[in-house]
């Protein structure tokens, strides 16, 4: 029997005439109790390695919120630490990588071999879910990392707020980088297509940390990869591409160029702006401030409508923020930003 095609399928195609659906990027993760709960017990790679934790966390705010779409609970970094990174997320520091990649002898050791084997958790996971979710009636967004922001954590070993190494390495030994970029992107195929076999429904891509490259960087390390991994995709039920970085906008004509199906927009422009420029059969994503939600009602209730009703009748639009959740957030204003999306429509 074919599937009914769910709400969040049909916007990805822009033919959704009705409401459009809803979920929010990190909509798994500790502003939850409930996820604090099972975290108090485990460290953050044990649960992502475990399919069962990795699917009650993905299904926790299905659970009580009901968004439209389920995102897998993982990380971008699974795919560095198969390659052979030493990762921990560190409290209040986030993830760090002991043994960082920055020179050609560092990626030569890296490990390439049976990639699909040491992510199969994630694949063990996925299939775990899509049997859960088949009573939520629910699609499952599987994802990954782009090159480029995986390989800042290799090269940086964390978060860096100005990429540093990276742009010296730009600068000095672009031949290096790209070896790294080359690398990521064959793991990142294989992974992408492990997760499609496993039945995900759509894919969304994270190069969050593209933000910081110059236009012209950004086409040779960040935006040619990116077209590599969804030209060699082996998608045949053709589930749909989202491509997500921080401050998108500015990327967005670019990104029109490849064949994605949906663009995940920041909070700082107007979709219905942005619909004027994006090729009609992109879906756009987004894009309510997440940090409002630290906020009051009122003034939530009053950008998230200013949003719909910007976006009335556009059938390829999905509502999330512009970017993740973060701990701070109530969850009753989660709630509340569903909430209204289904119902005041
Ligand atoms: O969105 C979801 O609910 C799905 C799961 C998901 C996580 N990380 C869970 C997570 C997804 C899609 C990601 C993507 C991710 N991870 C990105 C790209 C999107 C973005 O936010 O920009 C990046 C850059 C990372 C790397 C990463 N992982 C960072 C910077 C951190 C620390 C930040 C923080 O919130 O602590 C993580 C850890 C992480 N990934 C947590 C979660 C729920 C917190 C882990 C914990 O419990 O300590």
């Amino acid at each position: 029997m074919k599937e009914k095609e769910t709400i969040f399928e049909k916007a990805c195609k822009c033919k959704n005439s009705g409401r459009p659906p809803v979920w929010m990027m990190r909509q798994a993760g500790r502003y939850l109790p409930e996820y604090r709960k099972v975290r108090e017990s485990h460290s953050f790679l044990t649960m992502i390695k475990t399919p069962e934790i990795a699917t009650e966390i993905t299904l926790q705010p299905i659970k009580r919120f009901g968004m439209d779409a389920a995102i897998l609970f993982s990380d971008i970094l699974v795919t560095a630490e198969a390659l052979g990174s030493n990762l921990e997320y560190v409290e209040k520091v986030g993830p760090v990588i002991h043994n960082p990649t920055q020179t050609l002898k560092d990626i030569k050791q890296l490990d390439k071999a049976n990639i699909e084997e040491k992510l199969s958790y994630v694949t063990n996971a996925i299939k775990m879910l899509n049997k859960e979710l088949e009573s939520f009636g629910i699609p499952l967004i599987g994802f990954a990392g782009a090159p480029f922001t995986v390989a800042s954590y290799m090269v940086e070993g964390r978060s860096s707020s100005d990429i540093q190494t990276i742009k010296k390495l730009i600068g000095s030994e672009p031949e290096t980088f790209h070896a790294l970029l080359e690398i990521l992107t064959e793991t990142t195929i294989t992974y992408l297509n492990e997760q499609i076999k496993a039945g995900v429904k759509a894919l969304q891509l994270f190069d969050t940390w593209a933000c910081y490259l110059s236009w012209q960087d950004f086409e040779t390390f960040s935006l040619k990869y990116i077209e590599k991994i969804v030209n060699k995709l082996d998608n045949p039920n053709n589930i749909p591409v989202i491509i997500y970085t921080r401050n998108s906008h500015a990327y967005a004509p670019r990104f029109q160029t490849l064949p994605i199906q949906g663009l995940s927009l920041d909070w700082q422009c107007d979709l219905s702006e942005m619909r004027q420029v994006i090729r009609p059969d992109i879906a756009l994503q987004g894009n309510l401030d997440p940090y409002l939600l630290l906020g009051n009602k009122d003034i939530i209730e009053k950008r998230v409508n200013e949003i719909l009703r910007n976006m009335k009748n556009e059938q390829g639009f999905i509502f999330n923020l512009g970017h993740g959740l973060v701990p701070q957030i109530n969850p009753d204003h989660v709630k509340f930003v569903v909430d209204l999306v289904k119902e005041n429509y």
